[in-house]
């Protein structure tokens, strides 16, 4: 590697499960991009410090993941408006000597449905699950694609109502606890709580998912997640891991700091087998 290559690298607490080094180096290789990208371990108490120093020693970007991705939102100078939406920032970029707080997992997850699944959102109905930082980083896209209706259950049925209400402005959502869901099988359900990452299922009533019912769980493991394989068990049409929206928000943070949008598909086989050996959520 060029020592004079423009420097990247992902700030995360823990960080030595990341595949984002693994997903950039293969971006850089293919679009011949002359930069570095390391993983950098950084508590919560440093971190502050830490991303003033890697931009005032001339880094010129970074992904930022669990736990960082609220607090980085106080580490930009300017938010785009989708990392306002999402009230959390993946992306930091530097432009003109300020520091852009950007946000690529809602672009990440639509590109991954809608380009490589080829999942129709559009006047479809979809439930969302969980309303925590993962769904309100997905709401903004979902909504933009005008699905019938978009439906956000949670355990905490308060919340998915607020969720609910702080996204009327742009478009139809309704919030509601997991026992309210209804009777009718959805088009599109999204598992975005964390139950996964603790091998849980979220209490969803089997009613929700039918045989058209395409279910996909932001997170991703080793082997199939416990929502996956619920969803698996109960004859859905098809049940996904978030795989592929780990490699298309890092395509689009790429994007944003390269101006060069790689091509993901080798990257999505590569990462395949890869993850074979590893799990989290983007
Ligand atoms: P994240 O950033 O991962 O979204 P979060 O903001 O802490 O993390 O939100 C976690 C979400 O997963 C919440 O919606 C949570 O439900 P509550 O709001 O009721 O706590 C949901 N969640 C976590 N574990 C769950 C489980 N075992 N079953 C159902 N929902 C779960």
């Amino acid at each position: 590697m060029n020592p004079t290559a423009d420097r990247y690298g992902v700030f995360g607490h823990p960080v030595s499960h990341s595949l984002s080094p693994f997903i950039h180096a293969m971006f850089a290789r293919e679009t011949g991009q002359d930069m570095s990208y390391r993983p950098f371990d950084v508590p919560p108490e440093e971190l502050v410090a830490r991303v003033r120093s890697f931009f005032s020693e001339g880094g010129s970007g970074l992904n930022i993941t669990l736990p960082h991705k609220l607090a980085a939102v106080e580490l930009a100078t300017e938010l785009t408006e989708r990392a306002a939406h999402a009230a959390a920032v993946n992306t930091l970029a530097l432009r003109d000597g300020k520091v852009l707080g950007d946000n690529t997992d809602g672009i990440g997850l639509v590109r991954d449905l809608c380009d490589n699944l080829g999942v129709v959102i559009t006047n479809r109905r979809v439930l969302v699950l969980g309303a925590g930082g993962a769904t309100r980083g997905v709401l903004a896209p979902l909504l933009g694609l005008q699905p019938e209706e978009l439906i956000i259950a949670n355990r905490t049925a308060d919340r998915a109502e607020a969720l609910a209400a702080a996204f009327a402005d742009l478009g139809d959502a309704h919030g509601v606890g997991f026992a309210d869901v209804g009777d009718d099988a959805f088009d599109l359900v999204i598992n975005a709580t964390s139950a996964s990452l603790s091998g849980e299922m979220p209490p969803l009533p089997p009613a929700a998912v039918g045989p058209q019912t395409v279910c996909y769980d932001l997170a991703y493991g080793k082997d199939a997640t416990a929502f996956v394989k619920w969803a698996q068990s109960i004859g859905c049409a098809q049940a996904l891991q978030g795989l592929g929206m780990l490699v298309e928000q890092a395509a689009e943070s790429f994007h944003v700091w390269r101006g060069v949008r790689p091509q993901t598909a080798s990257v999505r086989a590569a990462l395949r087998e890869r993850a074979a050996l590893l799990g989290g959520r983007g």
